[in-house]
Parts: C-alpha cells; sequence; structure tokens
C-alpha cells in the first residue's frame, strides 16, 4: 500500500491535547499500516513550556504563532484542544484559509461558529472534523454522517455530559455529596475549566445543538436548545425517585416530527429500566431512533484525555484520507426559528410542601392545567409527591405558580421532568 504523509500541529496540550500527542506517538505505525497514513506531529502551540517539557516534545516543533503553523507546508491537518470561542476560532479560521483541515473538540465554538468555518473551509479547500466534540470517545458524529444516510432521524435522547453523569450516578448510588463528586470529576479530567459549563448544562446545549443539526440535516442554533442544569437536585428527590422506580439523569432530547424541531436539556427521571438509566460514571450514551433502522443506542466514555483523544485521532485518520472533504450544506446564516417547538409535553414529578388541608386544592390546580390524573406520595411531614402523565410545559409551569398562590402550600420545592 502507498503510504501517505500527513503533518498535524497541535494547539493545545492540556488533558485531551496531552493525551492526544500520546495516542498519536504510540499508534503511529498501527495507523500507517491500517490506513496507510504516516501522521507525524510537526508543530506545538501551548504557552505552557512545562506541559511540552512533561510531554517530552522537542524544542524544534514548538511553534510562536499561528501564522508560523498556517505557513508551513508540511502541517496539512490543525487540531485545536483550547476549548472556549477565541482564540480557537480565530486561529482555525486561520489554519483553514491557509489549506489546511481542521479537527477540534471545541463543542462550544463549533456549535457557534460552524457557518464560519465552514465558509473558510470551502475557501481553502480543507474540512472541519469534529468526531471528538460530542460524546467524547463515542463514534456519534461518524454514525449520524456516514452510517445513517437510509434513515430520517425523528428523535434523539441522551447522556452527553461525563461530569454531570459521574455525578448524579454517584449522589444516586452512593448518597455522595454533589461537592465532593463535582472534585472529583475535575480531578480525574472530565469537567471543563469552568464546571458551570457542565453543572448548569450549557455543556450539553452546545452538544445537543451539534447532533440535532446532523440529525436533521439542518441548523439547530444553540439558543433554541431550552437548558437547565443539575445544581439545584436534592438528593432527597433522588432517593424518592429511585422508590417509584426512576434514575435522575442530565438528558440531552430531541425530536424531529413534521418539520417541527424540539430540542432540550434538563435533569430528567427516567425509568429504571430504560437502557439509558444504567449508563452510569463518565459514561455517556445516545439513543437514537431512525424510520428505517429503528432504535440505535451508542456507549462509551465520554469524557477524559484517552476516550477524547482516541477520537481526535480517528478524525485526524480520516481527514488525513480524504481527497475531497465533505460540507455541511445545511449551514446557512438565515434560521427559519418558526419552527422551533419550545412548549413541550413530558411527565412531571412535584414534591410540594404545604399542609396537609390543601392536598384538595393542589390536585384542582392540577386539574385545571390538564391533569385527569395523578399519583400522590407523602413523602414527609407536610410534604407531597405529585407524578402526572405527560403534559404541555407551559401548563406545569403555571400549574406550579397557582400552587404557590394558594394559602397552605409553602413552595413547590422541586419540578424534575419525567421521560419515557
Ligand atoms: N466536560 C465534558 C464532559 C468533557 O464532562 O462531558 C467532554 O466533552
Amino acid at each position: 500500500m502507498e503510504i501517505k504523509k500527513v503533518g498535524v500541529a497541535l494547539l493545545g496540550l492540556g488533558v485531551v491535547g496531552g493525551g492526544t500527542y500520546k495516542i498519536l506517538t504510540e499508534k503511529r505505525e498501527a495507523i500507517c499500516k491500517s490506513d496507510g497514513v504516516d501522521i507525524e506531529i510537526k508543530r506545538v502551540l501551548d504557552k505552557n513550556s512545562e506541559r511540552i517539557k512533561e510531554l517530552g516534545i522537542d524544542e524544534s516543533l514548538v511553534a510562536r504563532s499561528i501564522d508560523e503553523i498556517a505557513a508551513d507546508k508540511e502541517v496539512h491537518i490543525v487540531a485545536e484542544f483550547f476549548g472556549g470561542v477565541e482564540p480557537a476560532r480565530s486561529f482555525l479560521i486561520r489554519a483553514l484559509e491557509a489549506g489546511k483541515s481542521v479537527v477540534t473538540a471545541n463543542k462550544e465554538m463549533l456549535s457557534k461558529c460552524w457557518h464560519e468555518l465552514e465558509l473558510a473551509a470551502r475557501r481553502g479547500g480543507g474540512g472541519v472534523y469534529f468526531e471528538a466534540s460530542c460524546v467524547g470517545g463515542v463514534p456519534v458524529i461518524r454514525t449520524l454522517t456516514d452510517s445513517m444516510q437510509g434513515n430520517a432521524i425523528t428523535s434523539m435522547k441522551g447522556i452527553v455530559n461525563g461530569t454531570t453523569n459521574y455525578i448524579l450516578s454517584r449522589m444516586s448510588d452512593e448518597g455522595a455529596s454533589y461537592d465532593a463528586c463535582l472534585k472529583e470529576a475535575q480531578r480525574l479530567g472530565y469537567a471543563e475549566a469552568d464546571p458551570s459549563a457542565d453543572v448548569d448544562g450549557f455543556d450539553s446545549t452546545y452538544k445537543n445543538s451539534i447532533l440535532s443539526s446532523l440529525a436533521y440535516r439542518t441548523r439547530v442554533p444553540v439558543d433554541t436548545v431550552y437548558r437547565e442544569g443539575i445544581s439545584d437536585i436534592d438528593v432527597k428527590d433522588i432517593a424518592i425517585g429511585k422508590d417509584l422506580g426512576y434514575t435522575i439523569k442530565l438528558l440531552a432530547v430531541s425530536k424531529c416530527a413534521g418539520g417541527a424541531i424540539e430540542a432540550r436539556v434538563h435533569p430528567a427521571f427516567l425509568p429504571h429500566s430504560h437502557p439509558l438509566s444504567s449508563v452510569k460514571g463518565s459514561f455517556n450514551a445516545l439513543f437514537l431512533h431512525g424510520d428505517n433502522v429503528g432504535d440505535v443506542m451508542l456507549y462509551g466514555r465520554g469524557a477524559g484525555a484517552l476516550p477524547t483523544g482516541s477520537a481526535i485521532v480517528s478524525d485526524i485518520a480520516f481527514a488525513a484520507g480524504k481527497e475531497r472533504h465533505r460540507r455541511f450544506d445545511f449551514e446557512t446564516e438565515e434560521v427559519d426559528r418558526a419552527k422551533f417547538v419550545g412548549d413541550f409535553s413530558c411527565g412531571y414529578y412535584l414534591r410540594v410542601i404545604a399542609d396537609s388541608a390543601s392536598l384538595g386544592k393542589i390536585i384542582d390546580v392540577l386539574r385545571r392545567n390538564g391533569v385527569s390524573d395523578c399519583a400522590v406520595k407523602t413523602v414527609g411531614e407536610n410534604e407531597t409527591v405529585f407524578v402526572t402523565h405527560k403534559i404541555k410545559e407551559s401548563a406545569a409551569k403555571r400549574a406550579v405558580r397557582d400552587m404557590e398562590l394558594l394559602s397552605g402550600v409553602e413552595k413547590v420545592a422541586a419540578l424534575i421532568r419525567i421521560e419515557d
């Protein structure tokens, strides 16, 4: 087999950049044999010289600027690990305009600047690859782009953030505290530099935007994805939910029916029997439904240096073998916002603190808001849980507001959506 020589530049040598360096170095020969591409790290760029030393990288490979990398004819692919929008966006546009292909794990930048990157790629002739941006080491992007062409995808449900899944799993299984689990997730290299991106649901929202855009072949902007994080989840509700037959997860959900798209990220109870309920720790999974294939579930490590590095390396090898790069023509500036559904439907778990004399009035409020029947469980003195069938989000929010206006009701202490 004829061997193609491919030069790579790595921008940033933190957790994932370091993992990628290690895999590329160790697997160079194996990839050469299997894919016929000899991937050589030609340049690295990182302000932190300690990291460069720790990885044992030769000084001669260290670039001083992105311009130096853009001008280097021996660099064909630029892989970026900075995170955040800038300078990642400008550096990748610079590389694309110089004719390189780019590989990124940066879901925030990609979800917000995808169109700009695509335009720069068209001008330069390279490609934009981002397998590592969603669900870490699990090949979800390649599945959507290269394995589902014979389907219209109608829904996706996934656990797409390792940090929050790690936290919720440990809170649920061991009763561990939220703060201790978050610290451990940071130590293990799962969490973002600012973990609010994980726990407040932003990271899952970026991933939902990317995955839904690919699934429905239309742009699903980040700001059309409903978002709620896990920081208000009380360990008490996790325990009550468990007794009721539910597991708590931070879910990314999206659906497409008749051209209408619904995309959201929020904590949700799933029946223990749902396949996603058994996805624990930093593992992620994506459950897809295609009109011809039916259900498909992809599962694996969603975060960490080596799982994410594995996806980056696969993109580098994939991009290196392409004569013509893929283009996403659905990426336009104009978005028809009318097609996005904000008022979705779910079941609802409501924990209400109220005196027992108010229970009848609470049930009346639920009835007025479309709940024909609901399960009621006393969970403490003056504390009751109501579990509804599917109703509109707007009706659930209205019911909460109306309940809190009742004398005898102190507050609705928890609202958790239920998915089936
Ligand atoms: N912070 C992210 C997570 C990293 O926990 O899933 C992988 O995207």
